[in-house]
C-alpha cells in the first residue's frame, strides 16, 4: 500500500496535491466569511463602504450574512434610519429552520412558512415568538454588531 496516495472518488491524487486541496478549499470558506465582514466570536463589524455591504449604507437596504462565527444560522441586517441599524438572529424561532433575506419587508421560513418583519416581528405563524435580535451599532460607515 502506497502511503503518499490519498484515493478519492476520482482515483488517487499525490500527499502534496490533496494538502493542495485542503488549503485551497479551507482559504475559500474564510475568504467567503470575511467578504462581508470580520468577527471575533462575539460581534461582527462590517465596512459599508465595501461593495458586498452596500444595500446597508441605504435607509431601508438589507443584507442576509450566512453563517458565521457569531450566528451559526447568520444575520439578518435591516437599516432601519439614518442612524440605526437592526440585527437578527436567522434562527426560525418555529423549529429553528434558517430563514430567508428580507424581500419586500418580510423574510419567510422554507420549512413551514413562518414570516418576520424587519423589527423581528412574526406577521404568519406558525411561529409565535420574534427573531433573536442583536445590538447594532452604526458608527460612521461601520455596524458593528454584538450580542
Ligand atoms: S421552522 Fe420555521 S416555520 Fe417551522
Amino acid at each position: 500500500m502506497n502511503h503518499r496516495k490519498t484515493k478519492t472518488a476520482g482515483g488517487k491524487i499525490g500527499r502534496r496535491e490533496f494538502l493542495k486541496t485542503i488549503a485551497i478549499t479551507g482559504g475559500v470558506a474564510i475568504g467567503g466569511s470575511l467578504l462581508a465582514s470580520c468577527g471575533s466570536g462575539s460581534s461582527l463589524i462590517l465596512d459599508l463602504t465595501k461593495p458586498e455591504n452596500q444595500p446597508l449604507a441605504t435607509v431601508g437596504g438589507t443584507l442576509a450574512l450566512d453563517a458565521n462565527s457569531m450566528d451559526p444560522q447568520g444575520i439578518l441586517l435591516y437599516r432601519s434610519g439614518p442612524a440605526s441599524v437592526l440585527a437578527f438572529s436567522r434562527k426560525c424561532t418555529h423549529l429553528g429552520c434558517t430563514i430567508g433575506a428580507f424581500q419586500n419587508g418580510v423574510s419567510i421560513c422554507p420549512c413551514h412558512g413562518s414570516q418576520y418583519d424587519t423589527k423581528g416581528g412574526v406577521v404568519r405563524s406558525p411561529s409565535q415568538s420574534p427573531l433573536r435580535q442583536y445590538t447594532a451599532k452604526l458608527s460612521g460607515s461601520t455596524v458593528t454588531v454584538s450580542v
